[in-house]
C-alpha cells in the first residue's frame, strides 16, 4: 500500500472548514449588522482525527485508500440554534446559496435515531465533502453528553443509562417545544436588549463626537445626564435622549460645516 500522507490528506479539508466556519458567522454577522434576530447561534467546525478516521474506517469496513470517497465527515461543521425553527432558516439560508451544493440531507429532527439523538445534517458533494450538523442549543446538550458516555462505554453503554439518555432525549424534546412556545416572549426581551444595546452605542458615539467640537463643560454635563438617565431604566426616556444628542450634534456639524464655507470663501 502506497504511503499515506495524513497530513497532505487532511491539510485541504482543514481549509475548507476554515472558510465555512467563516462563512457562516458571516451570515450570523449580516443579521447582526441589519439589528435582525440571527437564526444562528454559533458555529465550530473540526477535521476529523486521524484517529477517529480510522477507527471509522474499521467500523465501516473502509479501505483506507478509500477514505476520502466514503467517509462524509472529514471536514465538519457544526451550527448551533436557539429554536428549532432556526433549524429551518438556517436549512434553507443553505440551499439558497450559490456557493454551496447539498448533495444529501439527513433529517433526524422529524425522525430521531434509536439513540434519541438530534440533529438537522447537510452534506456536500464528494471531493473535500463537509458534513453540516444543524442542532439547538438543547440538542446539542444531549449529544455532547451523550457523546461522553458513549466514548466511556464503547458499544457497551449499560441498558439503565440507555434508557435514561433516552428519556432525557424525550425532555429535550419537550423542552424545545416550550422554549418554542415562549419564543415570541424571548425574542421580545432579546430585541429589547439589542434595541437598549443600540441606544447606548448611539449615545456614547454621538457624546464622543461633541467631545471634539462642543464646550467641554457641556459635555461633561451631559454625560452627567445620560448616566442619570441610565439609571432609571427606561427605554422611553433613553430615546428621547438619544434624540436630543442627534439633534444637538446635527447643530454642531451644520455650524463647523458653515464654518468651514465661511473659510473657503475667504481664501477666495
Ligand atoms: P457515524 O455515526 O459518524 O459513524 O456516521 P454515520 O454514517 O452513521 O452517519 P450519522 O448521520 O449517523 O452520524 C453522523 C454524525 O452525527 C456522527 O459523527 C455524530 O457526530 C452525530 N451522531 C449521530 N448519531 C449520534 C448519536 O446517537 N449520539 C451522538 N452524540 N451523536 C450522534
Ligand atoms: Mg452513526
Amino acid at each position: 500500500m502506497e504511503i499515506q500522507l495524513w497530513r497532505e490528506i487532511l491539510e485541504p479539508y482543514g481549509q475548507a472548514v476554515d472558510e465555512l466556519v467563516v462563512k457562516f458567522n458571516h451570515i450570523k454577522q449580516e443579521y447582526q449588522n441589519a439589528r435582525m434576530y440571527s437564526p444562528i447561534e454559533s458555529v465550530s467546525g473540526r477535521v476529523k482525527s486521524i484517529s477517529s478516521i480510522m477507527e471509522k474506517t474499521q467500523r465501516k469496513n473502509v479501505r483506507i485508500e478509500e477514505l476520502e470517497d466514503k467517509i462524509e465527515d472529514i471536514a465538519g461543521i457544526r451550527i448551533i440554534c436557539q429554536f428549532v425553527e432556526d433549524i429551518n432558516t438556517v436549512v434553507k439560508i443553505i440551499r439558497k446559496r450559490g456557493d454551496l451544493e447539498v448533495k444529501q440531507e439527513k433529517d433526524y429532527i422529524t425522525n430521531s435515531k434509536p439513540s434519541g439523538y438530534r440533529s438537522y445534517h447537510i452534506y456536500g458533494p464528494k471531493k473535500l465533502e463537509v458534513e453540516i450538523q444543524i442542532r439547538t442549543l438543547a440538542m446539542n446538550f444531549w449529544s455532547t453528553i451523550e457523546h461522553s458516555l458513549q466514548y466511556k462505554y464503547k458499544e457497551h453503554m449499560p441498558e439503565e443509562l440507555r434508557k435514561r439518555l433516552l428519556s432525557a432525549a424525550d425532555a429535550v424534546g419537550v423542552l424545545d417545544n416550550e422554549m418554542a412556545s415562549v419564543r415570541d416572549e424571548i425574542m421580545d426581551a432579546q430585541n429589547h436588549n439589542r434595541q437598549k444595546a443600540n441606544i447606548i452605542a448611539d449615545i456614547v458615539r454621538s457624546i464622543e463626537e461633541l467631545y471634539y467640537v462642543a464646550n467641554k463643560r457641556e459635555v461633561e454635563k451631559i454625560q452627567d445626564e445620560f448616566y442619570k438617565i441610565y439609571k432609571q431604566n427606561d427605554m422611553t426616556m433613553l430615546k428621547r435622549f438619544n434624540k436630543q444628542l442627534d439633534i444637538i450634534a446635527e447643530t454642531y456639524r451644520a455650524q463647523s460645516l458653515n464654518a468651514r464655507s465661511y473659510s473657503v470663501i475667504q481664501n477666495h
